[in-house]
Formats: C-alpha cells, structure tokens, sequence
C-alpha cells in the first residue's frame, strides 16, 4: 500500500469515510484513526499497528453532541470534567451506547472518549462527520509517535494516509479516568494530572495496582513504550561511570560525564515533550543504555515516571 502524505483535513477525511485508516496529530501523540462505526474499518487499525485485540481504543470527538451518538449515559462528575478540560489532553471512560462496535472497545459495555485540543484533529472529525477511534499511530510495543516521521517510520506502506503536522505539544499519552463508579479513578497518568482532577471532582483517585488488571483498563497488561536500548532510571547522578555507549536525558546534565547523546530539557514539560522522540533516536543510533533523570511523582512528573518505568521495565 502506498501511504499518502497530505496537510489537508480534507483529502485525509475522504479516507475516512472510504473505510481506511489515517494517523493524524493530536496535542498529546499521533492517532491512527478509523470511523468508530466502520467495523472492518477499525479491523485495519489493530492488523497495522499489531495491536492485541484485547486493547481497547479511545473514540475522538470534536464536539460534545458527538457523545450522545457514543454514550448511553454521561454521569454528572463526568459533564464537570468535560467543562473543564475538553478539548485537551484527558480520556473519559463512560457506559457505552449499543451502536459502538464490541471492536472499537474490545468486548467492554464501557468506551473511552476524548476531546483533542489540535486544529487539524477536529477538522478530520468534523470533515469525516463521525467520531474516530484512534490509538497511538506507534507499531504495537514501540513508543508513541510525536512526530509524522516517526508514525511514516513505523507504519509506511501499512495504512493509507497520514495527515502531516508539527510535533505534538505535550508528548504524553491523554489521562485515562474510570467515570463510570463512585468517584473518578485514574487509569492512566497523564498531562491533566491528579490534582487537576481534584479541583473540579475532589473524590478522585489513582487506580490500585490489582484494578489496573482486566477488565478495567486491559491496555496496561501490555507491553509499552519500550526503545531496543536498556533504559535506566537516574536517581542519583554518581551511578553513572562509563558512559561511551549511554544516553542522557533530563533536566540536569551529570558533571564530568562523556555521554554519546544528551538531551538536556528546560522544564518538565520540555522533557515530557521530547522523551519518546529522544527514545527513538537513541535505538536509530544503537545506544546501549538511556539514563532518565527521576523527577518526583507529582503533577506531570507522576506521568512522565510512568512511561518510563514502562521503558525501563521488561
Ligand atoms: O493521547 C492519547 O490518548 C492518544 C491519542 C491518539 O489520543 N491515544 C492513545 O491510545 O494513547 P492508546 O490506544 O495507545 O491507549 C489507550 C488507553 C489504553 O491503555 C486502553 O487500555 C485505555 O486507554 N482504554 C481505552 N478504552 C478503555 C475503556 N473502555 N476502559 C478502560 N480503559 C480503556
Ligand atoms: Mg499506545
């Protein structure tokens, strides 16, 4: 398959409704996205990426009409979040309506939905004229794309188009959030953090570790994230010696250490946005090792340790 390269919305929707898949920007990672109600449409989305079928995807939308065509019931927490924080980088978990295809959602009664805060991402959907589920636009185990590049570099020749755009701006994954029970759970770490979650719905919480596993949030089992080198997490600079074949990234740089590549990020936000991208650079070089500068677990630096103690961990 030739895989078509365009900036236009337009010529990237008309994909869409032809039932083929197309990887778009979104202001956390690139999508690859399918009609939610094509099935053999979203089939092309797990054959190309690799993607266990047991993975749930997340249905974008571009305006909140659209959840009453994916939804059968938005709980009130859930229309306060939804004030707040769509468009932008948050995924809801809701009760789904009949007509979602058990595909898009891999057997669970519940679909997870999100708002992109990206011009080129609505207007796809507007001009598709359907919500679109998209997962990351990265080969199955590999790190998200923040880049069209490095969507072209894992997926050219497997889908039909990818909508060119800038690097994505925040280079992390949405936050996942469980509305569907008492209070707010968080399945996933993301860009809109705890404590903003807290501020609009003060009873939310992060997911315990045994309601992490199926059914809940199935995608968390799976292997991610993972670059070819040894990623190690830097708690302390003094553990590094020798560092001719290693990779540095983070916020400050270890005196007296020869790395072969370095990264060094401005803010948390820097480093959150250039982590994956620095990831696939280091594995394109064959670094040996990547040394991740630990931040503390509060705020975005919650999720930024989570992808990389997934990184680290295999
Ligand atoms: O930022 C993002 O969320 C990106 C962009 C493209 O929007 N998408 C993304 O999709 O990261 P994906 O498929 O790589 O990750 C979706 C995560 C998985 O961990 C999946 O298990 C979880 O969301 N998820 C999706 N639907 C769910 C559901 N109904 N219940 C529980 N977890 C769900
Ligand atoms: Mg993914």
């Amino acid at each position: 398959m030739k895989t078509r390269l365009t900036r236009s919305p337009r010529v990237a929707a008309d994909f869409i409704r032809q039932g083929e898949v197309v990887a778009f920007p979104t202001e956390t990672v690139f999508g690859l996205g399918a009609d939610v109600f094509n099935e053999s449409a979203i089939a092309k989305v797990f054959v190309a990426k690799g993607r266990p079928a047991d993975n749930p995807l997340i249905a974008h939308i571009a305006n909140v009409e659209q959840l009453k065509e994916l939804t059968s019931n938005v709980p009130e927490v859930a229309i306060l979040l939804i004030d707040e924080f769509f468009p932008g980088p948050l995924t809801l978990v809701l009760p789904k309506a009949m007509r979602v295809p058990r595909i898009a959602t891999a057997g669970l009664e519940t679909v997870g939905v999100r708002m992109p805060r990206h011009d080129l991402a609505l207007a796809l959907i507007r001009e598709a004229g359907t919500p679109l589920v998209a997962p990351s636009a990265n080969m199955s185990g590999r790190p998200s794309p923040t880049t069209w590049q490095a969507v072209a570099a894992d997926l050219d020749g497997r889908i039909a188009c990818i909508l060119q755009g800038d690097q994505t701006e925040v280079g992390l994954e949405s936050t996942v959030v469980d509305c569907t029970g008492d209070s707010p759970v968080v399945l996933r770490a993301g860009a809109i953090t705890l404590e903003d979650l807290r501020r609009i719905a003060p009873t939310s919480r992060l997911s315990a570790v045994d309601e992490a596993t199926p059914p809940r949030s199935p995608g968390l089992k799976h292997q991610h994230y993972a670059p070819k080198a040894n990623v190690q997490i830097l708690e302390d600079h003094a553990e590094v010696t020798d560092a001719s074949e290693s990779a540095f990234i983070g916020l400050m740089l270890p005196p007296h250490v020869d790395f072969r590549m370095t990264e060094l990020c401005g803010s948390l936000e820097d480093y959150a946005r250039r982590l994956f991208q620095f990831f696939r650079k280091c594995d394109a070089a064959g670094v040996e090792t990547i040394y991740c500068e630990a931040v503390p677990k509060d705020g975005l630096g919650l999720a930024l340790m989570d992808r990389i103690e997934r990184a680290a961990r295999r």
